[in-house]
């Protein structure tokens, strides 16, 4: 039991050992989007394509990761997450490994370590390889299968110096806004093909903690899931039971197999009601998808309000931000206390250790003229969501870690570079980087050890 269980007073800290970071990817960062033999990856034609804002440059992090890094000593920061880019490592999806890609990132864990933090990869942040999305991309079988060899490829190069892995980041973001709502790469609008990729997914992500187990035992394993607690809009029984089936189709869909090696019932029937039976799901595989990860990654942001009404094939409706409360710049609703009810649920529901993989939100705070990046609402909202993770910790809940989304302004997918979600400021013509008022207030925080009250002169730290 852990000795935070009983505690009466918050105590505002964390326990010893704490990761401390902040998380990027390697499409969303990396740039150098032709260099070192990378081909191109499912994010380069979809940006292409739809004449969007692409990773071709990104924030340059390719080459400027060893002053990124720096950075992020200077901020105490002792974890960071980043990912893999499939594309560097095996251009073609399958077959031949190139080892300029390898050695990137061969050299940069062996610079986070240097440098005192820890290197916690992700195998897979979207970008996969063009090559294998012109085979079927995830909604084939073969895809899963391909991602386990390239897992391999990975902890054969780096499990000598990584002992935490990320598998597969987000898959209901992958499977719905790819596959259903056609938002994300590729771009595909049909609810029976997301499921199958979710599936595809999921089983990606047993076969690569798999063979982490075998080649690593040491080492850990989780999975990074997209977690949207859903809040009925009134106390109408029906809008509860909209909310909890908006709930398997967000969380439960990917919890309950992972954790639980099945898939909750209620959402089968949903789903099987409107688009017939889940045919590609074959004996063994949930043994696979239900091997327990060592942790569950959580990203969270935002909550979803829930109202019985039905749209857009679904039988509930998601409503926008309720008036009066706080938002982000980009409309999500900025509220902590949500967090923490969501921690303590993970904790009773599934009693499995958490690492917060991502946490964050837009404020498009701009240099002033002194050259200070003030995004007072992201140290507002970053003090709230730490007071309602130290909450969570004192009520049980097992926390590896923080890692903030994001290290760096950077592609926010769809949406572009107009979306800042750093801690650092990137601008875009110079790629020079300022570190915020919000970084430095991460900092005083991080070297604490607990959620300190906001400093009035933050430009002075760090
Ligand atoms: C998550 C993604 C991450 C970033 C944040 C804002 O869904 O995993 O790459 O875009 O949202």
């Amino acid at each position: 039991m852990s000795p935070n269980k009983h505690r009466e007073q918050p105590t505002n800290g964390f326990p010893p050992g704490f990761l401390w970071g902040a998380a990027t990817s390697s499409y969303q960062v990396e740039g150098a989007a032709r260099e070192d033999g990378r081909a191109p990856s499912i994010w380069d034609t979809f940006t292409a394509e739809r004449g969007m804002d692409s990773g071709e440059e990104a924030c340059d992090h390719y080459h400027r990761w060893p002053a990124d890094a720096d950075l992020m000593a200077q901020l105490g920061m002792n974890a960071y997450r980043f990912s893999l880019a499939w594309p560097r490592i095996v251009p073609d999806g399958t077959g031949a490994v190139n080892p300029a890609g390898l050695a990137h990132y061969d050299r940069m864990v062996d610079g986070l370590l240097e440098r005192g933090i820890t290197p916690v990869p992700t195998l897979y942040h979207w970008d996969l390889p063009q090559a294998l999305q012109d085979r079927g991309g995830w909604t084939s079988r073969a895809t899963a299968d391909a991602f386990a060899a390239y897992a391999e490829v990975c902890l054969d190069a780096l499990g000598d110096r990584v002992d935490t892995w990320l598998t597969v980041n987000e898959p209901w973001v992958v499977s719905v806004l790819g596959y259903r709502l056609g938002l994300h790469a590729p771009g595909e609008q049909d609810l029976r093909t997301s499921l199958l990729v979710a599936h595809h997914l999921l089983l990606a992500h047993g076969a690569a903690t798999q063979r982490i187990r075998e080649r690593r035992p040491a080492a850990r394993v989780g999975i990074p899931l997209s977690l949207f607690p859903n809040y009925p809009v009134t106390d109408d029984p029906a809008d509860a039971a909209a909310a909890w089936g908006s709930d398997g189709y967000t969380n439960r869909w990917f919890l309950d197999p992972v954790l639980r090696g099945r898939y909750p019932a209620d959402t089968v029937e949903l789903f099987e009601g409107l688009v017939g039976p889940l045919d590609w799901v074959r004996p063994g595989d949930l043994d696979l998808i239900g091997a327990r990860p060592d942790f569950v990654g959580v990203n969270y942001y935002t909550r979803r309000r829930i109202s019985a009404a039905p749209a857009d094939g679904l039988p509930w409706r998601v409503l926008p931000a309720q008036p009066g409360v706080p938002v982000t710049d980009s409309g999500w609703e900025d509220v902590p206390e949500v967090f923490q009810d969501l921690l303590v649920r993970l904790h009773r529901d599934y009693d499995i250790p958490l690492l917060i993989t991502e946490n964050g939100g837009v404020w498009n705070a701009e240099p002033g003229p002194d050259g200070r990046v003030r995004d007072a609402g992201r140290v507002r909202a970053l003090r709230a969501h730490l007071l309602a993770l130290s909450r969570a910790v004192d009520a049980g809940a097992q926390v590896l870690g923080y890692l903030h989304w994001s290290l760096l302004d950077n592609l926010e997918w769809a949406e572009g570079y107009g979306q800042r979600f750093g801690l650092v400021h990137v601008d875009r013509a110079t790629q020079r980087r300022t570190v915020k008022d919000s970084a430095r207030y991460y900092a005083a925080v991080i070297a604490a050890n607990r959620v300190v009250d906001d400093t009035d002169d933050l430009a002075g730290k760090a």
